[in-house]
């Protein structure tokens, strides 16, 4: 009989516009590694700003680089962007795309759907976020949720499904107190539901192989009812993701589940 393996759950951090300096980033990465060195089960991703990149790449193994945006065209006269093959060969394996702090900026699925086409054609992994901004009582956010997913992924082969990780994160929950964080039960009620948009979109086999992570306001208090009870393959960490004993707990808490 073919043996099962289980597959490995994902610890993202996404450091956002932090720290200022590349020695502080150094620093934070540095305390990262330390404990993750010793867990085998979990796959974890630093997203810091593009110019600690490289340098952190110098400091890579075990962990692994992502960036937390690209530009939907490869190459030309843009400036200010940068392109998926330069993420490629400054070291990243993932991106996120589609934060909803770059949605609120402007950002639409249309250009998010254009992203992530450039990004798989460079083999990039993604992390695509997606997430209500408000809860309402009749329901509307999930139908809120079901046309971001699908416009963000409007034209995505089937082949690349397996390359994308999708992120909820509830809009009105990054950035909050931790103490309110969502319960693991209400987490896998949208996990549920992700996975029946996906199902729709590209069929149950295909769908199944992806990852599905939680964001917004994730912490050690927390982490374990979500990953314990929300059907979820693990993190998209903010804060929390800069202080390493919190991070390194998280990522425990994942190991352990
Ligand atoms: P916090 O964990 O700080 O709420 O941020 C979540 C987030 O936006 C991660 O992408």
């Amino acid at each position: 009989m073919a043996k099962v393996t289980k597959r490995k759950k994902l610890v993202v951090g996404n450091w956002k516009m932090n720290p200022q300096t590349l020695e502080e980033s150094q620093k934070i990465f540095k305390g990262i590694k330390k404990v993750f060195g010793k867990v085998k089960n979990v796959e974890v991703l630093v997203c810091p700003p593009y110019t600690y990149i490289q340098p952190l790449n110098k400091i890579l193994e075990p962990l692994k680089l992502g960036a937390q945006d690209v530009f939907f065209e490869s190459v030309g006269s843009f400036t200010g962007e940068v392109s998926a093959s330069m993420l490629v060969d400054a070291g990243c394996a993932y991106v996120i795309i589609g934060h909803s702090e770059r949605r609120a900026m402007g950002e639409t699925s249309e250009i998010v759907s254009k992203k992530i086409a450039t990004a798989v054609k460079e083999n990039l992994k993604i992390i695509l976020c997606v997430g209500e901004n408000v809860r309402d009582t009749s329901g509307d956010y999930l139908e809120f949720l079901k046309n971001q997913l699908k416009d963000s992924l409007v034209g995505m082969q089937k082949r690349y499904l397996s390359n994308i990780v999708i992120a909820y994160e509830p809009v009105w929950l990054i950035g909050k107190s931790y103490g309110n964080a969502m319960s693991g039960q209400d987490v896998q009620e949208i996990s549920i539901f992700i996975k029946k948009v996906l199902a729709d979109i590209y069929g149950k086999d295909e769908s199944s192989k992806n990852l599905i992570l939680y964001g917004g306001s994730v912490a050690p208090i927390n982490a374990k009812d979500i990953i314990e009870h929300g059907q979820v393959d693990g993190f998209l960490v903010g804060r929390q993701s800069l202080e390493p004993t919190g991070f390194n707990e998280i990522i425990k808490i994942v190991s352990e589940a």
